[in-house]
């Protein structure tokens, strides 16, 4: 009981982020919404950023532009139009591969936040259904307990 508690924790604050789960070939949303709405189609500049410094998508003044894009997501990653007006700049990247994983940052540049999110490519290690982490911290509260155990 403790144990699991103690478990579910570590996990846990492993996996705080918001995280995505993508297969090699399928495409992966990645969601990012503004809690700020009412924008003007002027106001509408957001820059999407893989791994902190490669350009996937820039969405300027309410258009979407991949003129400064990085050659790795050519003809892959699109946004939703339709969308932008509502706040939502989710970012759609296509025919998954194993360097895409990492962490994406959605960089509105008129709200206060930026949503990121952490993608996982299946077959990677990842929070969900990672066995390895959860051997790894099974053997550690394993440890900690029978450490415990010994001055009891
Ligand atoms: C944003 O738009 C995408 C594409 O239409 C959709 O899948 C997603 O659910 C939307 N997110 C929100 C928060 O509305
Ligand atoms: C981004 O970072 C992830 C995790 O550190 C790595 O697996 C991936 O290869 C990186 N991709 C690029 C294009 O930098």
């Amino acid at each position: 009981m403790l144990l699991s508690l103690i478990l579910n924790f570590l996990l846990f604050s492993v996996c705080l982020q918001a995280t995505v789960e993508g297969n090699i070939g399928g495409f992966a949303v990645l969601p990012c919404s503004s809690i700020d709405n009412g924008f003007k189609h002027e106001d509408i500049t957001v820059y999407w950023r893989h791994n902190s410094s490669q350009n996937v998508y820039d969405i300027l003044e309410g258009k979407g532009s991949v003129e400064k894009q990085d050659l790795a997501y050519k003809n892959r990653a699109e946004t939703f139009p339709n969308e932008y007006m509502k706040g939502n700049f989710s970012l759609k990247l296509n025919k998954l591969q194993y360097s895409d994983a990492g962490k994406y940052v959605c960089y509105i540049t008129n709200a206060h936040q930026n949503p990121s999110t952490q993608l996982f490519i299946k077959g990677m290690s990842s929070c969900r259904g990672n066995h390895g982490a959860k051997a790894i911290a099974e053997g550690i509260v394993f440890l900690i307990l029978l450490n415990i155990l010994q001055f009891i």
